[in-house]
């Protein structure tokens, strides 16, 4: 007992320290915190889409116990705000229900033992997709080990548009973005989002998540307008439907009086 009064408290130091010691100015504070990291290089991101993402159930930090862990909850926006096929990342053996006795397991055993813990049905057909949203909850201020054992399993991701997303109690998800440059440099990682996990099941993180979706143009609306475009042949020039000059001639344009689809 005393031991897990030890341990969480350590856990509530780590939180906090991580919070306080943030560079980010979106970072209000452990409740109610949202973060979004902005990353160098393109803005947006194309083509197919597929979230991966862990979460985990039960008795959690200043939730209680829920039946849908709180990054489920955030990949639930992401699902119907965005087109994206989704793929869960369930282990093979369920971490422990009890809070305590989870962060115990964690700083005892997953990590001192750099563990890769097993998951269920791996994905078969990643090659499909250009862009991929990786998230989960922050563990002792870093990602759970078995994001670990997704990314060894898919080194084709080096080739992908990585958006990385999750949620936490104070510490920010800029852990996933560095470990997902740690394995993968010549990925393209585009902005991430983290949210504090207390806040998710309000009305405004789904509006945050809807906020940081179109800033990276793959909310539904965005992808619909880009995959519709006109194109004038006078100047050579495209426009997409919102108004905005285009290069990419992918989707629906006019030359000629006729209608071609170009994919
Ligand atoms: C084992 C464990 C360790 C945690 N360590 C941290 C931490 O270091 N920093 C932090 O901000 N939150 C930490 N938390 C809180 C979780 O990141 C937060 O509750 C998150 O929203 C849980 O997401 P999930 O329900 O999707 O698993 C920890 C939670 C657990 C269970």
């Amino acid at each position: 007992m005393k031991k897990l009064l030890t341990i969480t408290l350590a856990l509530c130091a780590v939180i906090v320290a991580m919070a306080c010691g943030s560079n980010d100015p979106d970072v209000d504070g452990v409740t109610g915190a949202t973060e979004q990291n902005g990353e160098s290089g393109e803005g947006t991101a194309k083509g197919k889409m597929l979230l991966v993402y862990f979460s985990r159930a039960g008795e959690n930090w200043q939730v209680g116990y829920v039946e849908r862990g709180n990054t489920a909850i955030m990949a639930d926006y992401i699902r119907e705000l965005a087109d994206v096929d989704v793929f869960e990342i369930v282990p093979e053996v369920a971490y422990p229900a009890a809070y305590n006795e989870c962060i115990s397991y964690v700083n005892d055993i997953e990590i001192p033992q750099n563990l890769r813990p097993a998951y269920k049905n791996d994905i078969t057909n990643l090659a499909d997709y250009e862009t991929v949203f990786i998230g989960g909850p922050i563990w002792w201020a870093r990602p759970p080990m078995i994001i670990r054992t997704f990314m060894e399993a898919h080194p084709e991701l080096a080739a992908k548009t990585i958006i990385p997303f999750g949620t936490h109690g104070g510490s920010g998800v800029g852990s996933y973005t560095t470990l997902i440059k740690e394995y993968f440099p010549n990925a393209t990682v585009l902005e991430s989002l983290g949210i504090a996990g207390v806040s998710i099941r309000d009305a405004s993180s789904k509006q945050t998540v809807e906020n940081w979706l179109k800033k990276l143009g793959v909310d539904k609306q965005s992808t619909a307008i880009n995959h519709v475009r006109t194109r004038t042949v006078d100047n050579g020039v495209s426009y997409s439907l919102n108004g905005m000059p285009s290069n990419n001639q992918r989707g629906l344009y006019i030359k000629n009086g006729k209608k071609y689809v170009s994919k």
